[in-house]
């Protein structure tokens, strides 16, 4: 059996991945803001000191696979300090103890939303990796627009730091793969709300088509992100995978 980190695993593709794994005989130490094995807010650096010092003690210090799923979709900053920093430090802060796996493998949740419109200024101050920067452009767009592009810059910018680290030595060297997973429309509570609308379902499928199946469970991405965290995964590595029903292949027919 082997150890997973799961954030986000309260709810929706957290916890449906969190499932699959404890189904298949694996342990996970699961981390969300409420109803989780390690309660840390990964807004905060007091969250983020919480994560790593919490689930080293838990793990006794290795881990095989980390899974960051935690996200929100506010049009406000917390969406850049959750999806993009509270990402990047669940797998910087958890990579140390990933060493000592015979396996060790790593995935985040990315989105089809990398596809839309995104604020560059936001996007360029998170790869720099300056938080406060970050925020202050967020407040800026927020001001400008409501902040309606924030959500898809936190996806661009994580996907993007995905494929800088992966092929990097900290984590390429050190034998992890690393890779992001794009859902499409994915039926959860970040979602029930608009799905629940008719006008605002049709809205959605117009920017987001899936024309197989349509909107997924979580079990869609949390099937993926297994497979990409197990040992059966040797070379897939800084791709950022869309389970969208088509959604990227309709919006970029032309482009591979
Ligand atoms: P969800 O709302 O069901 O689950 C998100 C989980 O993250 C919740 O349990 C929540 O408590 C946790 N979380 C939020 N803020 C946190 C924080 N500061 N610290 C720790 N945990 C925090 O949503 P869902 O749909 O399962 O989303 C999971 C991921 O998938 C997110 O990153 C989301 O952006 C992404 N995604 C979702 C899509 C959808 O259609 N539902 C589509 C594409 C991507």
């Amino acid at each position: 059996a082997r150890t997973y980190v799961v954030t986000g695993a309260a709810s929706g593709i957290g916890a449906a991945t969190a499932a699959l794994l404890r189904t298949r005989g694996h342990r996970v130490i699961g981390i969300d803001i409420r109803n989780a094995d390690i309660i840390a807010d990964l807004s905060t650096a007091d969250g983020r000191d919480t994560l790593a010092g919490a689930v080293d003690q838990a793990s006794g210090g290795r881990i095989d696979a980390v899974i960051a799923v935690a996200g929100v979709a506010a049009p406000a900053p917390v969406t850049i300090t959750v999806n993009y920093f509270g990402a990047v430090a669940t797998l910087e802060r958890l990579r140390p103890l990933l060493v000592h796996s015979d396996a060790p493998r790593a995935a985040i949740v990315s989105s089809f939303s990398t596809l839309q419109t995104t604020d560059d200024d936001v996007v360029e101050a998170c790869l720099q990796g300056d938080e406060a920067a970050a925020v202050s452009a967020a407040e800026t767009a927020v001001a400008r627009d409501g902040g309606q592009t924030l959500y898809a810059s936190s996806k661009r910018a994580i996907s993007r730091w995905v494929r800088r680290a992966a092929i990097s030595p900290e984590w390429a060297e050190a034998g992890v793969p690393l890779n992001a997973v794009g859902p499409g429309i994915v039926i959860s509570p970040m979602t029930q709300p608009m799905l629940d609308n008719p006008e605002q379902r049709d809205a959605l499928l117009q920017v987001v088509p899936m024309p197989l199946h349509g909107p997924s469970e979580p079990a869609a991405p949390a099937e993926l992100l297994t497979w990409l965290t197990s040992p059966a995964n040797t070379h897939v590595t800084g791709q950022v995978i869309f389970v969208d029903g088509g959604a990227d292949a309709s919006l970029r027919t032309g482009d591979i």
